[in-house]
């Protein structure tokens, strides 16, 4: 209760403080919201699909998996995680082997999961890969 301030004052001032913490809640929920985190990369195997969907000496990203996959030689596969390290942005588009992240222009190499551009400065995190009878798993114990 606040006291001298008439109700209605005192309900205009307690929407305030419930609209201002919903919002302070929205940020941290944001996918910008900062690096690292445990969200960063699969949690478990996840089945991305035929082998073949990424090309030799290319990459392929899948972005919903937050995985980019690429195949530095017939039947080798590495996977990075398409969380950018700059500030958590998931990178939205592949040329070649280079993967780039939408939110301040940071590039890697998805050969090797460095930095080709910054801002960012840290690799992109390796995730394990494993391609059986055709079928690329991807993720902690692929
Ligand atoms: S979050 Fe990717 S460049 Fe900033």
């Amino acid at each position: 209760m606040v006291a001298g301030v008439p109700a209605s004052r005192r309900a205009v001032l307690r929407g305030a403080v419930l609209a201002g913490a919903v919002g302070a809640a929205g940020v941290g929920l944001t996918a910008c919201g900062g690096a690292g985190g445990s969200a960063d990369r699969p949690a478990g195997p996840v089945e991305l699909g035929a082998a073949t969907d990424v090309p030799v000496g290319g990459a392929k990203l899948y972005r919903d998996d937050k995985v980019v996959v690429s195949q530095p030689a017939q039947g080798t596969f590495k996977a990075f995680s398409a969380v950018c390290t700059h500030q958590g942005c998931v990178v939205d588009s592949v040329d070649g082997t280079t993967v780039s992240c939408p939110c301040h222009g940071s590039r890697f190499d998805a050969l090797t999961g460095a930095v080709v551009q910054g801002p960012a400065t840290r690799p992109l995190p390796a995730v394990a890969v494993k391609e059986t009878g055709g079928t690329l798993t991807a993720g902690p114990a692929a």
